[in-house]
C-alpha cells in the first residue's frame, strides 16, 4: 500500500548534490516538496528542473523546501545539473537525490512497474511542517508538470490550514474562497469580518481573508 494524504511523510538519509541530508533536517519547520523524475539527461526532465530552479525565491517566499530525487547516481546528477543550468538559463540551488538504492523511490511508492520497471515515474508530494503528506499528484514520464500549479496548490494548502475555507475550481490568490460546510452562516458572518455571499446554504463565498 502506498502513501495516502494524512499519512506521515516517511524520514531518510539520502546521498544528494548538496551532500548528505536528513530528510527531516533538511525540512526543519518548512514545507517540503518532494518530486521524482525518471532519469538524468532526459529534455522533458531538463526543463522540470530548470522550471523548479527559475521558482526557487517563489518557493522560498512561501516557506516551501524542494528536493528532487530519481535513481541515478551521484556523478551523473552532477554533470546533468550543468546542462540544466545552461538549458535553462538558472541555477539548481536545491538537492538532487542520487537514489541508487532505490530506498526513497520504495519508501513513496515511485516506482509504477506497469509504467517503468526501474524509473521513478513524476510523483510529486508537498509534505507539511507538521510532516504529513497535504499533496500527491502523479504524472507519466512523457508529461512534464506544471510547477505553478504546484505554487498556487501551496498557496491553497497554506491558506486553508489556516482558516476555515477552501478553494473554488482554478482559484487564485486574491479571488473570493469558499466557507467550510462545517461552518454555520450565522457563524461564519461573524468569523469572516470582510462577508459572506450566500448563493446556497451549502455555497457561500468570502473575500481571502489573509489579504487586504
Ligand atoms: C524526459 O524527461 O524527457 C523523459 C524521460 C523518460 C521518458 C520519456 C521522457
Amino acid at each position: 500500500m502506498g502513501l495516502r494524504l494524512g499519512d506521515v511523510a516517511p524520514n531518510f538519509k539520502a546521498q544528494t548534490t548538496e551532500g548528505e541530508i536528513d530528510f527531516y533536517e533538511y525540512l526543519g519547520s518548512s514545507w517540503g516538496i518532494l518530486f521524482s523524475h525518471p532519469a538524468d539527461f532526459t529534455p522533458v526532465c531538463t526543463t522540470e528542473l530548470g522550471k523548479t530552479a527559475l521558482l526557487q525565491e517563489e518557493f522560498a517566499k512561501r516557506n516551501v523546501k524542494v528536493l528532487a530525487v530519481s535513481i541515478d547516481p551521484l556523478d551523473k546528477h552532477l554533470e546533468w545539473r550543468k546542462d540544466i543550468n545552461e538549458t535553462q538559463n538558472c541555477s539548481v540551488g536545491f538537492p538532487i537525490i542520487a537514489d541508487e538504492s532505490r530506498n526513497v523511490a520504495t519508501l513513496y511508492d515511485m516506482i509504477h512497474p506497469n509504467a517503468s520497471a526501474t524509473a521513478t515515474v513524476r510523483s510529486l508530494f508537498v509534505i507539511g511542517p507538521d510532516k504529513l503528506v497535504k499533496l500527491m499528484i502523479i504524472y507519466p514520464a512523457s508529461t512534464g508538470r506544471n510547477f505553478y500549479e504546484v505554487l498556487r496548490v501551496i498557496e491553497s494548502l497554506q491558506l486553508t490550514a489556516n482558516y476555515s475555507v477552501a478553494t473554488p475550481a482554478d482559484w487564485k490568490h486574491g479571488e473570493d474562497v469558499i466557507v467550510v460546510p462545517a461552518v454555520s452562516t450565522e457563524d461564519a458572518i461573524k468569523k469572516f469580518s470582510k462577508g459572506v455571499k450566500v448563493v446556497k446554504p451549502y455555497l457561500r463565498y468570502t473575500p481571502q481573508p489573509d489579504v487586504d
